[in-house]
């Protein structure tokens, strides 16, 4: 089987087999690195890095060069024409003209979807914004596979800035599709964001558990979890104990501890960098000392700054420079299956099913509430209509296609204007009873009250009151 002209923008693009069958080739890349010359002789690959890259970029060049290919590259915006204003689906069409391949790094969160759109090539988003960096979280997998053979059971803790590390984002949702139950202990501020656990627990299964324990754990010397994802196949002793139990459960060993920086470049206010200035502890030597860690693999995506101590460099259980190093036969794998010149042999696996949610795509109403969603720049609002998976009724909430934050809109109409009755054109309070009496295609929304009179609707009996 093989998996030419596929795109890799989310980690939801692969499935587990898929992910399995790229690890088993990474694996005979690695041993006989001098033989895969030529696998991908005469292809190009476009490497598109608008933010800074040291692993990401280079290894993927690496990957391509060890194969045989040919790399093109930009590796600032100013020195493209997207520095003169040219959109994304433009410069995709052209790029795509020019490669066989497209890896693209953009601080739009979504950018990578534009590009997949519109390229008509393969693409792999090797990050965009704080959404998802589906390749870090390949390496990520690889790294614990190799360690620990398997990771359906494992318990992984994520540290850090859980809220604008996309190396998170993605990792967290592979996590549990393999079956892994995941500790959250944020950097107090950075918590993961509400529209990821919502995605996890309707996407995914399993429960999350929050403790809130982060300020009485550190006061304790204690783990200081925030919160517990238990996945669906594990037993559930986890989230029905109480704090202190847990604490105790986990002396039992966490395999492994993802450890990020704070994403300070993403930060919206200067205030939210102050937040950071309250301590909370850095992982060093002391605090591995303790029995939970004795086998733990401690794991970084780089770069570090203060938050990961050098003296562990030396220690057996830290991965972060193989993690690194394997990128370069991850990727190799990972360019040669989109490209077509390795063929694919998937192990047996259930079929992960992806919900399929209805889609709201009118032109006016809903807009991302995301400032850096690629759907509201506006070199991008020319030509692209903002799109969303309609998630859940109650509340009504809609799901953005390209960045995946999720809203709940105030106001909303019928466009058959109820069930087929044209005698009235009225709108109603989201979260009236009403309001999930309208079919998914028929579903209007509506911010204010003002934009829905605009468009010539008037206040139903269920505009203002919840019934
Ligand atoms: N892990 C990672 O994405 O590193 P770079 O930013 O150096 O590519």
């Amino acid at each position: 089987m093989a998996l030419e002209n596929r795109s890799l923008i989310t980690i939801d693009d692969l499935s587990n087999g898929e992910m399995e069958a790229l690890f088993s080739l990474a694996d005979k890349m690695a041993g006989s690195m001098d033989e895969q010359f030529g696998v991908c002789q005469g292809k190009i690959m476009a490497s598109l890095f608008f933010e800074p890259s040291t692993r990401t970029r280079l290894s993927f060049e690496a990957a391509m060069h060890r194969l045989g290919g040919s790399v093109i590259s930009a590796a600032d915006v100013k020195s493209t024409s997207m520095a003169k204003g040219e959109s994304i689906a433009d410069m995709a069409r052209v790029v795509g003209s020019y490669a066989d391949i497209i890896v693209i790094r953009h601080p739009w969160e979504g950018a990578a979807k534009i590009v997949a759109d519109y390229a008509g090539v393969p693409v792999i988003n090797a990050g965009d914004g704080g959404h998802q960096h589906p390749t870090q979280t390949l390496c990520d997998l690889y790294t614990i596979k190799k360690e620990r053979q398997t990771i359906k059971g494992l318990k992984i803790a994520l540290w850090g800035d859980l809220k604008y590390g996309r190396t998170i984002h993605s990792l967290i949702f592979a996590l549990a599709k393999f079956g892994a139950d995941i500790l959250f202990c944020p950097t107090p501020g950075l918590e993961v964001p509400e529209h990821v656990i919502k995605k996890l627990i309707t996407e995914y299964g399993g429960e999350v558990e929050s403790y809130k324990a982060i300020e009485q754990g550190a006061k304790e010397g204690l783990f200081p979890l925030d919160a517990i994802y238990i996945t669906p196949s594990s037993p559930h002793q986890l989230a029905m104990m109480p704090n202190i139990s847990i604490q105790a459960e986990l002396k039992t060993g966490i395999d492994a501890l993802y450890v990020t920086r704070p994403q300070k470049e993403r930060f919206a206010t200067a205030e939210e960098g102050q937040e950071l200035k309250k301590t909370f502890p850095v992982v060093d030597k002391r605090l591995l000392k303790g029995k939970v860690f004795q086998k733990t693999l401690v794991m970084h995506p780089l770069p570090r700054v203060d938050e990961l101590a050098y003296e562990l460099d030396a220690d057996s259980r830290s991965m972060y420079f193989k993690q690194a190093a394997r990128g370069v036969p991850v990727r190799m794998a990972l360019v040669a299956f989109f490209l077509g010149t390795k063929e694919i042999s998937i192990p047996q696996e259930e079929p992960f099913s992806q919900i399929d949610y209805p889609l709201y795509r009118r032109g006016f109403g809903a807009k991302c509430s995301n400032p850096r969603c690629v759907s509201v720049q506006e070199t991008e609002t020319r030509y692209l209509k903002p799109e969303f998976k309609i998630v859940n009724l109650k509340p009504l909430t809609l799901r953005c296609i390209y960045c995946e934050h999720g809203f709940e809109p105030k106001y909303v109409a019928s466009s058959d204007w109820h069930e087929g009755r044209l005698v009235e054109k009225k709108y109603h309070s989201a979260d009236s009873h009403l309001a999930r009496k309208i079919k998914p295609e028929n579903l209007i929304i509506f911010n204010s009250e003002i934009e829905a009179e605009t468009h010539g609707f008037k206040p139903s009996h269920y505009a203002k009151a919840q019934h």
